[in-house]
């Protein structure tokens, strides 16, 4: 079996989506719909889609969009055929008679359904037919969501199953479970219902959304768009048919049914257009206030919108969930309802749902990019401390049988739904240093791995510190939260310039560039696996890695000029050594500088490994992966590869010509300001970019080492954290989480 053509029925989300993931894997895709015109549009919409579906926008071309009347006859060829078509089940069964007849034997089909049962889905087809056809159900956006959810019956060619997997696995990178024929399969099951229990006790206990997102968020390891937010980016009226399926394939007894009834206040937001981001706006919108965009939030209780307030929880970063449900306040009783009813409901379908409990919790972070499960979450209370917080609470068979064993760790090994050796896997078998603030450090076999865990792993003097010991051995910089880093953490950095420590801040950025240099020189391999953002210092420990072992979903680059700063971790030399490398600029002196002071001063990102090589942000030795799953093993073996003989690089030197490249930058600098481009901050900002990227005060016959550019790009950093508008800037990117221009 191979699959070498795939057609997609349905180019709507879905569809799309899929079609994208199957370009990303250079698997050409027939995607049909009612019209062409509809699929073409598709075509145009996957193209232009952001956060980007295709990893390499090149890629489109392996799409043949058509429509299903004239173009049926394709069907014939293909080696899987997708069904992604309207949540309808009349629909659906009338294609299927369709692709039946015409399919080549052998071929597999799926169907995407969230809500439709298999035996359904399948009721109309021979036995021999049901054994080729099963449920694929994949996530949005596909490309970012790592679950894909295969569901088969006992009746199914458990080998072409099995085959359907490997090849979800290996080619579309994703985490495939396989789960049985049960409403909601195990997801959106376990998801949904702690959403809608998240939504009815908010409701009950008269929070503010804003209040439950913060609970129902970052401090349970939730992402932070909590759970309103939520359904504000999945739809509001999705939710509601998501919602309505439930109620009609669950018995009644299932406690499902006590959290799942629409609000009133849903069916009026539907009802005007509310439907979250996609319609006007949902339970928050973007307003307008005298040409200013404002978020609001809806008032449960008036049903109007207010702007939205920040929920301060004084709470620490780290997730400490026993912590959490021990407040004496209001947000302690919130969380500890939810988590209760969470873990207690999860735990009620251990067996009949599914055996393997740890299924449920990767489904969570796969799916819904929790950092535990509920499983973990109850592992990490504790069995007899949940048993016994609340006389009230009604246990079932599973936590029973734990609380009477006394099994207090009874775990087990996680992400069973995987043959590969895994982060998760590896990190339960290692010798484990949790003396750090930032990062984790774990000792495996002839390597270290660092894991950052700080929120999006910015980085700060402890991260550095982790790095630093770790190179004594081979390491991976790796982990599993969502994010490699989004870069230095701003707040730490403004809690210095608050005090006007500047001696602080030079420490720590001197610390950062010591390390950096520490883990290019050392004797060992170094290797980054990033995925998600590798932002700023996070790109700047990719760049100063032996090697970078990259999954397709990265976003990377320097982006610190739109905070009114440069790269000062060694990102600047490092773009410039990389660029002095090439052809032109053996020809040109100032061809490197200038090409760098674009990248960096337009504060330009990839947003795949593809991208970033154009950038020189990757370079040809570095690898792309499409299965997050793999970053670890292909780490691995890049060290087994590289240890013998392995020896550090030479430390570079650098001609530039100072004034002379300068003059230009500056030049472009004014056109962009008379263009009102950019303001007198950003002319300031590039200034001092092309100071440090011109060498400074040199001339093109004098030598510098990577040390004295090192100090440059440390000067230009602490002075202009010392500026009022680089303060504004960090200030409005921290509360907004968007750049300021001044
Ligand atoms: P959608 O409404 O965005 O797209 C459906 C597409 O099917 C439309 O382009 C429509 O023109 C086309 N279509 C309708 N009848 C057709 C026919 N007879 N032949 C060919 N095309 C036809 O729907 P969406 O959201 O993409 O959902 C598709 C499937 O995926 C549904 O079964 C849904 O339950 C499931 N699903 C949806 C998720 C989501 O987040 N939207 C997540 C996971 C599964």
């Amino acid at each position: 079996m191979n699959i070498k053509n795939v057609v997609v029925i349905g180019s709507g989300t879905m569809g799309s989506g899929i079609a994208a993931q199957l370009c990303n894997a250079n698997i050409p895709v027939i995607l049909l719909d009612l019209k062409t015109e509809i699929s073409e549009r598709a075509k145009k919409g996957i193209f232009e889609s952001s956060p980007p579906l295709l990893i390499d926008k090149n890629k489109i071309n392996y799409i043949i969009a058509g429509n299903i009347k004239e173009n049926f006859d394709l069907v014939k060829k293909a080696d899987w055929i997708v069904e992604a078509v309207v949540e309808k089940i009349d629909i659906k069964h009338e294609l299927y008679e369709k692709i039946l007849k015409t399919r080549k034997k052998d071929s597999i089909i799926s169907s995407n359904t969230s809500t439709i049962p298999l035996k359904i889905l399948s009721a109309k087809m021979s036995d021999e037919d049901k054994k080729d056809f099963c449920i694929t159900h994949f996530f949005n956006p596909v490309r970012y969501m790592g679950l894909l959810e295969i569901v088969s019956e006992t009746i199914n060619d458990i080998k072409k199953i099995n085959f359907l997997k490997n090849f979800c696995e290996d080619s579309l990178g994703k985490g495939v479970i396989i789960c049985k024929d049960t409403p909601g399969f195990l997801g959106n099951r376990v998801g949904v219902y702690a959403m809608q229990v998240a939504m009815t006790e908010a409701i009950k206990m008269k929070l503010s959304i804003e209040e439950a997102d913060a609970v129902f968020g970052r401090p349970m390891g939730i992402p932070k768009t909590g759970v309103f937010g939520l359904y504000d980016l999945i739809g509001i009226d999705l939710m509601a048919d998501v919602l309505k399926s439930f109620l009609k394939e669950l018995p009644k007894s299932d406690v499902f049914h006590e959290v799942a009834q629409e609000i009133p206040l849903m069916k009026n937001l539907i009802k005007t257009g509310y439907t979250g981001r996609k319609g006007k706006g949902g339970f928050y919108r973007m307003n307008k206030k005298e040409g200013k965009k404002v978020l609001e939030a809806i008032n449960l209780s008036s049903k109007n919108y207010s702007p939205s307030k920040k929920i301060d929880l004084s709470i620490d970063e780290k997730v400490d969930l026993k912590k959490l449900v021990s407040r004496n306040d209001k947000y302690g009783k919130y969380a500890w309802l939810v988590i209760s009813k969470i873990i207690l409901y999860a735990s009620s379908l251990i067996p009949s749902v599914t055996k393997d409990y740890n299924n449920i919790d990767e489904a969570m972070r796969l799916g819904f990019n929790w950092s535990k499960g509920p499983f973990e979450m109850l592992e990490e209370l504790g069995v007899k401390f949940f048993v016994e917080k609340d006389s009230k609470l009604k246990t079932n068979k599973f936590i029973k049988e734990l609380y009477d064993k006394k099994a207090e760790t009874f775990y087990g090994k996680r992400q069973i739904y995987t043959n590969l050796e895994t982060l998760g896997k590896v990190k339960q078998l290692a010798k484990v240093n949790k003396d750090n603030k930032s990062a984790i450090t774990y000792e495996h076999k002839d390597y270290k791995i660092v894991e950052f865990n700080t929120k999006a792993n910015t980085l700060d003097y402890y991260s550095m510190d982790a790095l630093k010991k770790a190179s004594d051995k081979n390491v991976i910089i790796i982990n599993e939260g969502m994010q490699f880093s989004a870069g230095v953490n701003l707040n730490y950095v403004m809690d210095f310039a608050k005090e006007k420590n500047w001696k602080a801040i030079e420490k720590f950025i001197h610390h950062f560039q010591m390390t950096c240099k520490q883990l290019k020189y050392s004797n060992n391999v170094v290797v980054s696996a990033p995925s998600g953002l590798a932002l700023g210092g996070g790109f700047e420990v990719l760049v100063q890695s032996d090697y970078v072992v990259a999954h397709t979903n990265i976003v990377t680059g320097l982006v610190e000029t739109l905070v009114g700063l440069i790269p000062a971790g060694g990102g600047t030399t490092n773009m410039l050594w990389r660029w002095m490398q090439t052809q032109e600029a053996k020809k040109d002196p100032n061809f490197a500088p200038q090409k760098v002071f674009n990248i960096i001063g337009y504060g330009k990102t990839a947003s795949s490994p593809m991208e970033a090589v154009p950038f020189k942000f990757l370079l040809e030795k570095d690898k792309s992966i499409m299965n997050r799953n793999k970053l670890l093993s292909v780490s691995q073996d890049l060290i087994s590869e590289k240890k013998n003989g392995y020896k550090p690089p030479k430390q570079p030197t650098f001609k530039l010509s100072g004034g002379q490249a300068r003059d230009k930058m500056f030049q472009t600098l004014e056109n962009l300001f008379k263009e009102k481009k950019i303001l007198e901050h950003g002319m300031e900002v590039g200034k001092k970019l092309a100071f440090v990227l011109s060498g400074g005060n040199t001339t093109i016959d004098k030598e510098l080492s990577e040390d004295d550019m090192y100090a440059l790009e440390l000067e230009a950093f602490v002075q202009l954290i010392q500026m009022k508008k680089t303060q504004a800037r960090i200030q409005h990117t921290l509360s907004t989480g968007r750049p300021l221009v001044n």
